[in-house]
């Protein structure tokens, strides 16, 4: 079998972390048991482009057992569990081509060599696969069913592939389900983002300036649990909706030239580009924590902060210090890569449970549907979407009310007033 990991013999350390974070997806395993017996991806090639922690271990474990035959690489080179890569090669057979620190060459080289085995379905967290297939690869395409993504900045990418009308096979938006990003978009990245600031620094949250830039569904989680820590939060945004929304949850709204001279601890989640930069690195305090989750490391400018800055040196494993020219320090986590996956653990396995379940399903749909789908973006089904909100419900214990017949009659009907 080819692969490029790590270090083989972290297997069994990888094997019982996966079995911990396997207890945490109820969903994930019941569908692992149907795929067991019903077999639904036997004899399809599938190739994943994921963050390789422990709960993408079980997603595979469970496409597995549905009878794919996977290969796996990273979605990002400082994301990759390197203890999880080895048990996958060596207890489940499963080719990986993913080591965490991997520079960029050997980035592509690992999606390349997941590409090499000819996918009918991709499975993407960032889109990086679909986008290498149809600008290098592009002899892949007419031997694809479809494809799902992960996260929004791959679901972007893919809509703006769709306007273009240069996409060339369905994918499936599987961040847009509900089950994903109401809750791995916000409880995820809101208690991983923290933690891996914690991870990183060590810095104490209770009476500190953070400021959330970006008030979309990975915002507002950041926002809530760094104001359960005792954090006084300030949000910036560039969508009036969202700032209202931000101002009404009770946090301090500026544009992010104010909240820079402010902030003790900056956190990007926009999806966009260069949302600090230059001009913020200016009036900054001294001591500044400065870090992303957003998918790409893109959100804050580092080429000019390298450019600034006088000296720098790294004072703990994931933080960078930059001092610039009139002493002023500014301190960069994780290379401004999603620092949650960089210096954490990603999200907890109870989120990623229904994310995953998600994915297992979508690519269930696509192998039994490929053949009724065009070369869209097509969001989840609903009536996967309310299955998996179903049995997570169960899963948890929690019972609720069914409408009575009355209630509906009510519902469907528009002539009753009071
Ligand atoms: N760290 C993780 O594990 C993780 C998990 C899920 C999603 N993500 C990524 O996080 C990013 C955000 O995802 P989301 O689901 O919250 O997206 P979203 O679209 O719900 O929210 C993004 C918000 O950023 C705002 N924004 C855009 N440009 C801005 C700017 N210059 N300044 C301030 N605000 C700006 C937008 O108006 C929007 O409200 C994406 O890149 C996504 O892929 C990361």
């Amino acid at each position: 079998m080819n692969y490029d990991i790590k270090d083989i013999t972290l297997a069994s350390k990888g094997n019982l972390r996966i079995e911990w974070a396997e207890q945490y997806m109820p969903v994930l395993r019941l569908i692992r048991e149907r795929f067991a017996i019903e077999k639904p991806l036997a004899g399809i090639r599938l190739s994943a482009c994921l963050h390789v922690t422990t709960e993408t271990a079980v997603l595979m474990k469970t496409l597995k057992a549905g009878g794919a035959d996977l290969v796996v690489c990273a979605s990002n080179p400082l994301s990759t569990q390197d203890d999880v890569s080895a048990s996958l090669v060596e207890h489940d057979q499963i080719p990986v081509f993913a080591i965490k620190g991997e520079d960029n060459d050997t980035y592509y080289k690992h999606i390349a060599r997941a590409l090499d085995h000819k996918p009918m379905i991709t499975m993407d967290d960032g889109a990086d696969l679909v986008s290498t297939i149809h600008s290098e690869r592009r002899e892949l395409i007419d031997g694809i069913m479809g494809g799902t993504e992960e996260t929004t900045t791959g679901v972007i990418r893919l809509r703006s592939m769709e306007a273009n009308k240069v996409l060339m096979f369905p994918l499936v938006a599987v961040n847009d389900a509900n089950t994903k990003h109401f809750f791995d978009n916000r409880y995820g990245t809101g208690q991983s983002t923290v933690d891996g600031i914690i991870r990183a620094t060590n810095v104490l949250f209770a009476g500190k300036v953070v400021v959330v830039c970006g008030y979309g569904w990975c915002g507002r989680g950041v926002a809530m649990r760094a104001r359960g820590l005792g954090a006084n939060v300030i949000v910036t945004e560039t969508d009036p909706l969202r700032a209202l929304e931000a101002a009404m949850d009770g946090y301090s709204v500026m544009p992010s030239i104010e909240a820079a001279k402010m902030g003790e601890i900056f956190v990007t989640l926009t999806g966009n580009i260069h949302v600090i930069r230059e001009e913020h690195y200016n009036v900054m305090k001294d001591g500044t924590i400065v870090c992303n989750s957003g998918h790409f490391n893109v959100e804050i400018d580092i080429d000019t902060l390298e450019k600034i800055c006088t000296k720098k040196r790294r004072i703990r494993e994931y933080v960078d210090e930059y001092t610039l020219e009139d002493g002023r320090k500014i301190n960069l986590l994780g290379e401004g890569r999603l620092i949650n996956l960089t210096a954490a653990e990603g999200h907890p396995a109870s989120v990623m449970d229904m994310s995953f379940a998600n994915q297992a399903l979508c690519a269930e749909y696509i192998a039994k549907n490929a053949d009724k789908l065009g070369k869209k973006v097509y969001p989840v089904p609903k009536e996967i979407d309310e299955r998996i909100a179903k049995l997570k419900l169960d899963s948890m214990g929690i019972e609720i009310d069914d409408l009575t017949d009355e209630q509906q009659k009510y519902l469907a009907e528009w002539t009753m007033g009071t």
